[in-house]
């Protein structure tokens, strides 16, 4: 039975929010603007990066790894912010850390392929996602489920994680891979498109150039936020602050090796933070 002053200590710390690198602050914002009381702890694998080509059993194993880090930083829920690593090993994360002993809530994320079958016009619609996530076991069982009624496209985006993480959100490496990428996509005539990875809606400007303004683009780091919300409703676990507009901190670690990673952390984050390099 957990006393009431130890449940309002659980509920005052942080939320733990990993990928594969610094895609994942795409989510974090979302989540940011929506409880920003709530201080949050992002970790970014960028050294393993990226996690598209790796097997499961390796993305497994660095998820592991990260959630052993956030939890003993005392995270009182875990947000995998990729797609690529919910598909690998979220149920092997929920095994263990969700279950009696840790009870900590593991949110993931998935393509959007229900909200593009919804909002598709003509029935046709794109995925944009790493190559990890489209051969995964829940992307066929998605497709299953939401996209019996409508054609989905698609298309592994390999070499645009690697862009983003070196921060070249507009670079003609960027540009090129976008344009060759969407290429089927819009070939094929589909109205509507996915981000299926948390890395691209770094790049959504340069995509948005490129498939026109008649393509709805759909990126699933608002409904992640929401979910996160009610789940942390559920249990009672809101950060209760003390006056109203107080901000949840907001800390990065990364394992990157590259000389401008803290830069494009500050650069993705877009406002000042506390960033860790281990
Ligand atoms: N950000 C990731 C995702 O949502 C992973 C990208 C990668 O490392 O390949 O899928």
């Amino acid at each position: 039975m957990i006393e009431p002053s130890q449940k309002f200590n659980l509920a005052n710390q942080p939320i733990g929010v990993m990928d594969s690198g610094v895609g994942g602050i795409s989510v974090l914002k979302h989540i940011h603007a929506l409880l920003p009381h709530e201080p949050l702890l992002y970790f970014a694998d960028s050294q393993h990066a990226p996690y598209g080509n790796k097997t499961a059993v390796e993305i497994t194993q660095r998820c592991f790894e990260i959630a052993d880090f956030l939890i003993g930083k005392g995270v009182k829920a875990l947000v995998v912010a990729c797609n690529t690593a919910t598909a690998a090993a979220i149920d092997a994360l929920r095994d263990q850390y969700s279950g009696p002993g840790f009870n900590i809530p593991i949110i993931g994320m998935e393509p959007a392929v229900k909200p593009a079958a919804e909002a598709t016009r003509n029935g046709i619609i794109g995925v944009l996602a790493t190559v990890g996530t489209l051969k995964s076991a829940q992307f066929a069982a998605l497709l299953e489920s939401y996209g019996r009624n409508v054609e989905v496209i698609t298309q592994g985006c390999i070499g645009l994680v690697e862009c983003i993480e070196r921060g070249e959100l507009n670079s003609e490496e960027t540009h090129t891979l976008v344009r060759q990428y969407c290429a089927p996509l819009l070939a094929h005539g589909a109205d509507t498109i996915v981000l299926g990875c948390t890395h691209y809606p770094f790049v959504r400007p340069v995509i948005e150039q490129q498939v026109g303004a008649n393509v709805v683009i759909i990126d699933t780091g608002a409904a992640v936020a929401k979910q996160l919300q009610k789940r942390l409703l559920k249990r009672d676990l809101l950060t209760q602050p003390l006056y109203a507009h107080q901000k949840g901190e907001v800390s990065f670690w990364t394992n990157s090796k590259a000389p401008t990673a803290l830069q494009v952390i500050h650069e993705l984050w877009g406002a000042t933070a506390q960033i860790s390099l281990l």
